[in-house]
């Protein structure tokens, strides 16, 4: 059985364990704000903040929301948004992947990290994201493989600046499997909204890239 939204005080154990991960939001926030550095962005599950709160250290010119159905995390990652200085760029909110409170096409890009393998109905946040993408645009999902091999775990701890413990096991228990990869969520993808998408994969990490067109 899947649960979605982290439940009450374990929210906090959540935040501490995000600290053993600094690299990982770093490099996306890097990869990220290559793509788009001025705009509106969407963070779907974005639990403490610490994706959108990296990306608002290296591109002011971007207004970033993130939205978790967690209180704890989302009161966790505003009071982290004032203490590093980026409450003005950066706005939290509770809410459902399932029901954006957005008007349609208001997002120049909408990401999501180490989420997806919490939601029951991705094909319902497929085409929410879908709706609140503007055209030509894309929404970034980011996902860590479960089953990928030991060597490439290490390779992206290596690249990710990342301790080997704890993360090796963290990077070994969440997640999705390839064969998910392949089979549900291609699945899902084809049910939904979207006509173009594709995986990519680096060491245990899965990018995929939706493009509303
Ligand atoms: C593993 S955490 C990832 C948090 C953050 N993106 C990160 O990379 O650290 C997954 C988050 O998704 C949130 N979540 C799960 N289902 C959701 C849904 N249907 N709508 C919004 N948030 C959801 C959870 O509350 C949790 O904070």
């Amino acid at each position: 059985m899947k649960i979605e939204g982290i439940p009450g005080p374990a929210g906090y154990f959540y935040y501490f364990t995000t600290k053993t991960r600094k690299g990982l939001y770093e490099a996306l926030a890097d990869e990220i704000i290559s793509k788009l550095n001025s705009g509106r962005v969407l963070d779907i599950g974005t639990g403490s903040g610490n994706l959108p709160i990296e990306i608002a250290k290296r591109a002011s010119n971007l207004e970033i929301i993130g939205i978790d159905l967690s209180k704890t995390l989302i009161k966790i990652a505003r009071n982290m948004a004032k203490r590093e200085g980026v409450g003005k760029s950066v706005r939290f909110e509770i809410g459902s992947a399932y029901d954006l409170k957005f008007e349609d096409s208001y997002f120049d890009m909408v990401i999501s990290s180490m989420t997806i393998h919490h939601l029951k109905y991705p094909t319902k946040a497929f085409n929410e994201i879908y709706r609140v993408l503007k055209p030509n645009r894309e929404a970034w999902i980011y996902d860590l493989i479960r089953d990928a091999s030991l060597k490439e775990v290490k390779q992206t701890l290596r690249e990710m600046n990342l301790p080997i413990f704890p993360s090796i096991i963290l990077y070994r228990f969440f997640g999705l499997k390839y064969e998910e990869y392949s089979g549900e969520i291609t699945e899902y993808l084809e049910e939904s909204l979207f006509k173009e998408y594709k995986f990519e994969k680096k060491g245990c990490l899965m990018k995929i890239v939706l493009s509303k067109i």
